[in-house]
């Protein structure tokens, strides 16, 4: 049997680079790009060939080069500097945690973290994460590859809370909301609200309004912040173990 990662050891490793990644994040105030880092090395995940997920493999130049992955860089850049500091903390981990402390940091619900994860090398295709020019087959078709249901989809996509699109990464430009620094239910009242100046909305950001089933969770989300903050920790710990069992 392989010694396995966490020890009493790691976890204060871990708690030690939960400070750092507080302060790297409200100074640098990077919490959106660290919590697409997040969600970019988690959603590769394939649960029939059990393949990608959140293993620190979009570390490797191979996949950090996938036009989905513009301008993470400088996330993956940021969190070698907490892993210089903690070079025990896996990647995998590593990334899972900075995005955890992202929605903390910004007002969002406590995500629970739990540490394990193993790193690896191996960097799936190109073609995995969602297309945003896309509707609802695609939606459903990429977030059910990944175990992930609809609830799911709709509660995940409350991530466009926080940040915005450059043109220059992905050839979109804007904030979902007016304050992109805070995780709070806006992204829900801005897409029922419709257009609005100078607030950007994705065609899989209006497909939620399509579907029934998702639509009925924007309007939950919409109306009861409590109800959305509940079912975002819910689901953004189900994404940040994709694949892992801890042990
Ligand atoms: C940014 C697409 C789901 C978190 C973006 C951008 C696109 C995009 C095109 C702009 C990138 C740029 O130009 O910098 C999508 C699509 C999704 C999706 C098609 C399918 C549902 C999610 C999920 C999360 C998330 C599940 C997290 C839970 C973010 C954040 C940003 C972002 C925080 C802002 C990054 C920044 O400000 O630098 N997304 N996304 N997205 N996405 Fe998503």
């Amino acid at each position: 049997m392989a010694k396995p990662i966490v020890d009493t050891e790691y976890l204060k490793e871990i708690e030690k680079a939960r400070r750092d990644l507080r302060a790297l994040i409200s100074s640098k105030n990077c919490a959106p790009i660290m919590l697409r880092l997040a969600w970019h090395d988690a959603g590769t995940y394939d649960a029939k060939s059990k393949t990608g997920g959140p293993n620190g493999s979009i570390r490797n130049e191979e996949e950090f080069s996938h036009g989905a992955n513009n301008g993470l860089k400088i996330a993956l850049d940021f969190c070698e500097a907490v892993k210089s500091k903690h070079p025990k903390i896996t990647y995998a981990d590593l990334y899972q945690l900075a995005g955890v402390v992202a929605v903390e940091v910004t007002g969002g619900p406590t995500i629970d973290f739990v540490p394990g994860r193993k790193d690896s090398s191996v960097s799936p295709k190109e073609g995995r994460l969602p297309d945003a020019k896309q509707g609802v087959p695609h939606l459903k078709d990429v977030f059910y590859r990944m175990g992930l249901s609809d609830k799911d989809i709709v509660a995940l996509s409350g991530g466009h809370t926080l940040g915005r699109a450059h043109p220059e990464r992905s050839g979109f430009d804007g904030p979902w909301t007016k304050e992109p620094l805070k995780f709070d239910n806006s992204y829900f009242l801005e897409l029922l609200k419709g257009e609005s100046e100078g607030l950007l909305k994705l065609p899989t950001d209006i497909a939620l309004l399509d579907d029934p089933e998702f639509r009925q969770y924007v309007e939950l989300y919409a109306k009861d912040e409590d109800a959305f903050f509940r079912d975002y920790a819910i689901s953004h710990k189900k994404l940040s173990e994709l694949g892992f069992t801890p042990s």
